[in-house]
């Protein structure tokens, strides 16, 4: 069997499209465009490529999406200070902070001090303990897109067992509530679960397959279960090349679905920030 590729370049088209129709009818209801601040601390190639994408999938939208750019050397003070000027600025309906920040930032501190009403990445304690209580306003981002690819491939989740490597704040977690939400049976693997020799036995009992660590080509495509949905949220640079968490060459034989790396999560994931921009502009502007 070889699996069909979960496309993220179709889904991403797709998805801006009827954003931009959203975003048209919004704004011909009020004449408010959409506005995005993602602030930016020093000089960073991750940020330039992140922020470019979502510039793209800004002006794809029609909305406004600025940078603000502080120096390496910004003060926690002047960091707290300019986010405190955009929360209170009525013509910003969306904040982000880019991560890496320098070293005497406190990033999870910052991000906290954005208004939920405007936490675009939906990374403050406020919205990810509505994403816990089921109360979702924003997501984060690549959980999002994996949830969307999942979606795209028509499989109900609904009691199926549904194993994520990887626990971290802004992959392995969320998934785990968004899963949940959608009635799966979830089990979240990590270094303990391989350090126990179990990582294995889990994944070739997973019908549902999130791969978050970071780690390239770590999870074997022979391990992968017949039939599985498998989504493979890693990006690792190996020899000049993108690659993924899980053996492809192997997994695509034995999936029903799966996400090429790159091609798969990473496309979907800046449009996922836009959604949840949209989501922050209607509740703004008391649509939501
Ligand atoms: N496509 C996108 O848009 C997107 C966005 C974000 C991240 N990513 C990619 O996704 C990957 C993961 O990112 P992240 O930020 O979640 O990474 P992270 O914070 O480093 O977390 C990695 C997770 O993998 C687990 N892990 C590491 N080695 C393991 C092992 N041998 N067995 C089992 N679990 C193991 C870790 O377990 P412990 O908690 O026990 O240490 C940890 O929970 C990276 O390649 C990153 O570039 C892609």
């Amino acid at each position: 069997m070889s699996a069909v590729l979960l496309d993220g370049k179709v889904l991403a088209l797709q998805a801006l499209a009827g954003l931009k129709a959203e975003v048209e009818r919004l704004k011909g209801l009020t004449g408010v465009i959409p506005r995005f601040v993602n602030i930016v601390i020093g000089h960073d190639a991750g940020a330039a490529s992140y922020g470019k994408s979502q510039k793209r999938a800004a002006e794809a939208i029609g909305v406004d999406y600025q940078f603000t750019f502080l120096p390496a050397q910004v003060s926690q003070e002047e960091l707290l200070e300019q986010i405190n000027f955009l929360n209170h600025d009525m013509a910003v309906h969306g904040v982000m902070l880019h991560k890496p920040v320098p070293a005497g930032i406190l990033f999870d501190a910052a991000v906290n001090a954005i208004s939920p009403d405007k936490d675009l990445e939906g990374m403050g304690v406020v919205n990810r303990g509505r994403l816990f209580m089921g109360q979702t306003k924003v997501i984060p981002c690549t959980p999002a897109a994996a949830m969307a690819l999942l979606a795209a491939s028509g499989v109900d989740l609904a009691g199926r067992n549904a194993v994520i490597v990887g626990r971290s704040e802004i992959v392995g977690k969320p998934m785990a509530m968004l899963l949940l939400e959608k009635n799966a049976t979830v089990t979240v693997c990590h270094s303990g679960t391989s350090r126990a020799g179990h990582l294995e036995d889990h994944v070739r009992a997973a019908e549902i397959l999130v791969v978050a660590m970071g780690k390239p080509g770590f999870i074997r495509g022979e391990w992968v279960r017949e039939g599985a949905v498998v989504i493979d949220v890693g990006i690792n640079a190996v020899d000049g090349k993108i690659t993924g968490d899980v053996g492809f060459e192997a997994a695509v034989q034995r999936a029903a679905f799966i996400t090429p790396v790159p091609g798969g999560v990473g496309p979907v994931t800046a449009v996922m920030l836009m959604r949840n921009g949209i989501e922050l502009f209607k509740q703004h502007l008391g649509q939501a």
